[in-house]
C-alpha cells in the first residue's frame, strides 16, 4: 500500500520545513519530484539528497506569488515528465499583525504568498491532470486556518488558511469528474525556518503544553504519512477533506 513508483509528485515550498520533508517521504515510496522555490541554491541540494534515494528530482525556481513563473513551472514539468500526478501546495509565508495594526501591504503580501498562490499553482497544474484523468492535489493549510488563537496576532494568515480549507472543498467538487481529489492538511505546531524563533520561547513552549493535548510540537517527518496517504491510489475515495496533523489541538 502507498506506493508511489510511476508517480510525478510536485511539492512547492521544498527548499525547507516541511516541503523538504514532504518531497524526502515521496521519493521514499518512489515517486519523481519536481520541487520548487525561489531559493535555487537549496533547491539544488535537496535536490542531489532526492537523487540520492533512487527516483528523479527536477528543482525549479519559483515564486509561487508570480504567474508567469507559475505558468512557466508547470510548462517545465510536463516537458520533462509529460504528465503530474501529485501537487503539493505547500509554500506559505507571513507577516503577522493583528486586524487594529496590519497594513494593506502586508494583508496583501500574506493573502498573496499563503492563499492566492494556491489558486495559481493550481489553476497551472491541474489542467494537465485533467488531460490524463488522474490528479491527487493536497493543499497545506493550518490549525489556525480553523480557529483564531490567543499566542499571538496574525489575522491575515488565519484569513489565508482559512481560504485554503475552502478552496480546497471548491476545487474538490469541480474537478471530481475528472478523476482529480483535492485535500487539505492542516499542521498543528512544527519546528521549522517559519516558526523556530516563536515556538522556542518559554512562553510560547508553556502555551503549547497546555493547549496541545500531546504536549509537544509535531517533529520532522510527522506530517508525511498523511501527505503520503492523500497522494496514494489507496485514497481514491477521498476528497474536500481536512486532516489536521496537530497533536490534538483543534480537538479540545
Ligand atoms: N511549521 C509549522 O508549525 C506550520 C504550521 C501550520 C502550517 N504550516 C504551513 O506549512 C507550510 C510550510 O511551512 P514551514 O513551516 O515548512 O516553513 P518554511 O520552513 O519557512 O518553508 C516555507 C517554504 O515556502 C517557500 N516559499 C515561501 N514563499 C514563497 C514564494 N513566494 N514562492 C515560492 N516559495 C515560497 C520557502 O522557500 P524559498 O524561501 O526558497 O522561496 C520555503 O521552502 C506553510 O504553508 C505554512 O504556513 C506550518
Amino acid at each position: 500500500m502507498f506506493d508511489l513508483h510511476g508517480r510525478v509528485a510536485v511539492v512547492t515550498g521544498a527548499s525547507s520545513g516541511l516541503g523538504l520533508q514532504m518531497a524526502k517521504g515521496f521519493a521514499k515510496q518512489g515517486a519523481d519530484l519536481a520541487i520548487m522555490a525561489r531559493r535555487i541554491e537549496k533547491l539544488e541540494k535537496v535536490a542531489e539528497d532526492i537523487r540520492a534515494l533512487g527516483v528523479r528530482c527536477l528543482p525549479i525556481q519559483c515564486d509561487v506569488t508570480d504567474t508567469n513563473a507559475v505558468n512557466k513551472a508547470a510548462d517545465e514539468v510536463i516537458k520533462f515528465y509529460g504528465k503530474v500526478d501529485i501537487l503539493v501546495n505547500n509554500a506559505g509565508a507571513s507577516k503577522n499583525a493583528g486586524v487594529l495594526d496590519m497594513t494593506d501591504e502586508d494583508w496583501m503580501f500574506t493573502l498573496s504568498a499563503d492563499l492566492t498562490s494556491v489558486f495559481k499553482v493550481t489553476r497551472a497544474f491541474a489542467k494537465h491532470m485533467v488531460e490524463k484523468k488522474y490528479g491527487r492535489i493536497i493543499n497545506i493549510a493550518s490549525i489556525y486556518g480553523q480557529v483564531g488563537n490567543t499566542a499571538m496576532d496574525t489575522v491575515a494568515y488565519h484569513s489565508s488558511k482559512g481560504g485554503v480549507i475552502n478552496f480546497t472543498r471548491a476545487v474538490a467538487a469541480e474537478l471530481a469528474k475528472y478523476n482529480i481529489t483535492c485535500n487539505t492538511i492542516s499542521p498543528g505546531y512544527f519546528e521549522t525556518e517559519l516558526t523556530a524563533d516563536t515556538l522556542n520561547t518559554e512562553a510560547f513552549t508553556k502555551f503549547m503544553e497546555a493547549s496541545v493535548p500531546l504536549r509537544r510540537y509535531g517533529r520532522e517527518g510527522e506530517l508525511n504519512p498523511a501527505a503520503i496517504f492523500l497522494a496514494s491510489d489507496e485514497a481514491s475515495y477521498i476528497t474536500g477533506q481536512n486532516i489536521k496533523v496537530d497533536g490534538g489541538y483543534t480537538s479540545v
